[in-house]
Parts: structure tokens; sequence; C-alpha cells
């Protein structure tokens, strides 16, 4: 048996329908923010990712599935979006259109790494940049619309939590310090820490295998080398989340494991012990120099990605309820061929006029067709019996109720429209809007808390 890559999954039945209502979450509320869907290459020239993302990033070095083309082009399989998207606002002028250009995508990435829960080779992220606003402004609203989404979906206890990195000569002076302090210990680190103190110091502090050295830990943070103008910014971007209710915590240890990173940087992490250390759902910041590393104009960006793995988990995890809307609206039955042959008709009405519907395909007795039905969880089943046709009429029976009724045929689209808009209704009043404050409706399930 061929099975799949190691690190890859295949996503299908339920599992399925969860996936498809983040994308149609993401794909709202994206849209409630103004910003439009690109679409880049799931491949790249290399050379893109060793100057965008950073060559000595664990990303660039380990990572990458890198592979020679039949043209003998150096091609690597997107580790992540931000530097698609870049090169896409460069080489399509997108800086000429309306500033600041606002998009979100959605895709495979990929990245060698050792599987594990909500770490996989192939992996899919939801993500959003913003070109041409150096605004924190646009900082605060990037973190605001990842939070959003979030609370869209139903999760609980997420927590943001921020830091800034200051602009380069705040970076630069932070980089010298580490250089001071790591370099009497350096020899306590692993092999390629001992390379990233003079290459790159900030990557220690995203070292894996280095991870709970005190040394490592006790490590000066970015805050404390903060230029004037550099705190400003980030008292601003706060400023921002205050206003728009967003809470936060900072914390001065993410440094992010992307080399593009300058300014405010950000995670978002769910609050669910099984995730282990791949709790952290999403993380972005600002690029202010990526556009200009790419040879395009000098463009401030800002983004964030989320991991749709972790994040379907986490739902699951958390049992969140999500409307999926996994039942059929009716399901036809029938015993003969003649039966069979209208089955196939009525299906077909029935799907054009915005019904879902389904029948059965290989002729199997009532009683697996019953079986199928409740399987799919259809609201109505019809059993179609030749008599009942013969007199333009069809059974119809409620699988909620156990109603049964015989209608004519021609009713049977009206019939139900009428019944399942009802249905909807009836549903819709158990919604409360009052989220439990000051409520004075009798039935909803907010009063089940109270
Ligand atoms: P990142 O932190 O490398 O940032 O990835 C963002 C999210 O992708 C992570 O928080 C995680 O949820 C998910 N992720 C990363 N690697 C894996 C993996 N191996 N398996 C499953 N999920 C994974 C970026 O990629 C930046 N491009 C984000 C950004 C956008 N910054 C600015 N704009």
């Amino acid at each position: 048996m061929i099975t799949k890559p190691k690190g890859c999954k295949d996503i299908y039945g339920h599992e399925a329908k969860i996936w498809k209502y983040i994308d149609s979450v993401v794909d709202s509320v994206m849209e409630k923010y103004n910003y439009t869907y690109i679409r880049t290459p799931i491949f790249e020239s290399t050379e893109l990712f060793h100057r965008g993302v950073g060559d000595n990033t664990d990303i660039v070095t380990k990572e990458t599935y890198d592979f020679i083309d039949r043209g003998k082009r150096a091609m690597t399989l997107r580790p992540e979006g931000t530097a698609g998207v870049v090169r896409s606002y460069i080489e399509n002028k997108m800086y000429g259109d309306l500033n600041p250009v606002k998009v979100y995508y959605s895709g495979t990435m990929y990245r060698y790494e050792r599987p594990q829960l909500g770490r996989n080779r192939e992996f899919t992220q939801f993500g959003m940049e913003v070109l041409g606003s150096d605004d924190p402004m646009a900082d605060a609203e990037v973190i605001s619309l990842a939070v959003n989404i979030y609370k869209m979906l139903g999760l609980k206890g997420i927590k943001v939590k921020i830091n800034s990195l200051g602009d380069t000569e705040s970076r630069n002076r932070y980089r010298d310090e580490l250089v001071k302090y790591f370099a009497p210990h350096i020899n306590d680190f692993c092999c390629d820490c001992k390379e990233r103190l003079a290459k790159n110091p900030l990557r220690i502090l995203d070292c894996k295998v280095d991870r709970e050295n005190d040394i490592l830990k006790n490590a000066p943070t970015t805050i404390e080398y903060l230029n004037e103008e550099s705190k400003k910014r980030f008292d601003e971007v706060k400023e921002y989340l205050d206003l728009l209710q967003i809470e936060y915590e900072v914390d001065p240890t993410i440094v992010r494991g992307l080399d593009y990173y300058n300014h405010t940087v950000f995670e978002i992490e769910a609050d669910i012990k099984e995730l282990g250390n791949n709790n952290i759902l999403g993380g972005g910041g600002r690029y202010n120099g990526l556009c200009e590393m790419l040879d395009g104009p000098k463009t401030p960006g800002i983004g964030f990605a989320c991991g749709m793995d972790r994040l379907a988990n986490a739902l699951e995890l958390e049992n969140i309820d999500l409307p999926l809307n996994e039942a059929l609206d009716i399901f036809l039955l029938y015993v003969n061929e003649d039966e069979k042959k209208y089955a196939a008709y009525i299906t077909q009405e029935l799907r054009l006029a915005g019904f879902t519907v389904d029948t059965e395909y290989t002729s199997r007795s009532l009683k697996s067709q019953f079986k199928q039905a409740d399987r799919l969880k259809a609201k109505f089943i019809a059993v179609l019996n030749s008599e009942d046709l013969d007199n333009n009429e069809i059974k119809i029976k409620n699988t909620k109720t156990k109603e049964e009724e015989i209608i004519s045929l021609d009713a049977l689209i009206y019939y139900l429209d009428e019944k399942l808009g009802m249905e909807t209704e009836e549903d819709f009043e158990h919604i409360c809007q009052c989220e439990g404050e000051d409520c004075n409706c009798t039935d909803c399930h907010c009063h089940d808390e109270k």
C-alpha cells in the first residue's frame, strides 16, 4: 500500500467540514476588514526565502523542501506565506495601487520538521498582510482581526502576547548586547548556536535544543534596548489595542523565528494543555525592511499567519459546537426500478430548488436505505412507492417529529420550503444575542448558565 508522506495529513469527513467552516469564517471576517484574497504559488525561487525569511533561520537552514526543476532552477516549496506575498506586491507593482494594500491568503506550507500534534511537514496557514502603512493603528488592526477570527469561532482562553524588537538602531544595540551576554557561555550551547553567535545571535533565543538552558532563559530582553522612538511606537500600538478592547500581555521573550521582523511582534496562544509547546495558534509582526530586501521600493508591512491544523485541533479539544450543518434536508428511498428513476428525477429537481438532497445509488434493501438516511441525519425522508407516484403523490416523514404525510408531488418543493423554513426560525429563536447580560427572553440557552 502506498501511504501518505510522513508529516502530511488527509483531511476528510467531519474534520473537512470543520476546515471548510473555518475557511468561511476567515473569508467573512477578512471581507469585513476589507482585506482582498491573494493566491501566490506553492513553490518559489529558493533565493526568495534565503533573502526574505533569512539564511540563518532554522526554517531556511533545516526545514525547507528544496528541489531543482527540469530547467535546472533552484526551487523551494514555500515554508510560509509572507515572502511570496511581498514578492507578488513588488512584481505586480501593487505599490502603485491604493495604499495600503491589504491582502489575505490561505494555503499549504512545507517545513521539514519532526511531526507531532500541531506540527506537520505539510500544514495550512491562513494569514494577512498590510503593505504600505507604518501606522501603529495598522499593527493593532492586524492583531484585532486575528483575535476576532478566533472569537467568531468560539475559542475561549486565547492569549495575545506582544513585544517590540524596535527599529534597526534598537535591534543592533540589542544584538551587540546579546553577543556580549552569550559569548562567555557559548560552549554550553549546541553547535548551531555557536554558529549563530557570530551570524545572527537573536536566533539563539528561539533555539529548540537549548530552550531549557538557564543562560538562555535569563538573556537580556529586547524591550530594555528600545530607543525613545521605538518605545513611543510600541506605546501607541498598546494604546490602540486598549482602544479596540483587545486584551494582551507584554512578553519580552518573544523574538519570532524569522529574520524579517522589526518593531511589533506578537503570538496568539490557545489555553489547551494537550497541545503542549505547539499551543501557539498564530504569530506575526512588522517587517518594514522586507520589501527593500527583495529589491522593491521602501514599503512598511505587517502581517499575521495562523496554523489551521492547530486551530482545528484546538476547536476539537475545546469541544466547540460549530454550526456545521451536517444534516441533509431530505433522503429519497425506493425499491423498484421505476421508483429509482423517479428518485433520480425528484432528487435533481429538489437540488435545483436549493435543497440538500441525496438518494440511494446501489439499490440496497429498504432497511439499509433507512440506515443510510439515519447516518446522513436527513431531516425528512420520502419513501417512493409506485402506487403513490401513479397518483402523483409522495409519502414524506419528518424524522424528528416522526409525523408522516402523503402530499401531492407538485406541492413537494413548497412543502419542504415551508417546513424547513419553520425549523430554521425555531432554531433561530434559541440563539440569544444578549451574550447573557440583561436578558429578558425566556427560552435561550444563556439562562441555563445563570
Ligand atoms: P510562523 O510563526 O512561522 O509565522 O507560523 C505561523 C503559524 O503557523 C504558527 O503559529 C503555527 O500555528 C503554524 N505553523 C508553523 N509551523 C507549523 C508546522 N510545522 N505545523 C503546523 N503548523 C505550523 C509565519 O509563518 C509568518 N509568515 C507569519 C507572518 C505573516 N508574519 C508576518 N506576516
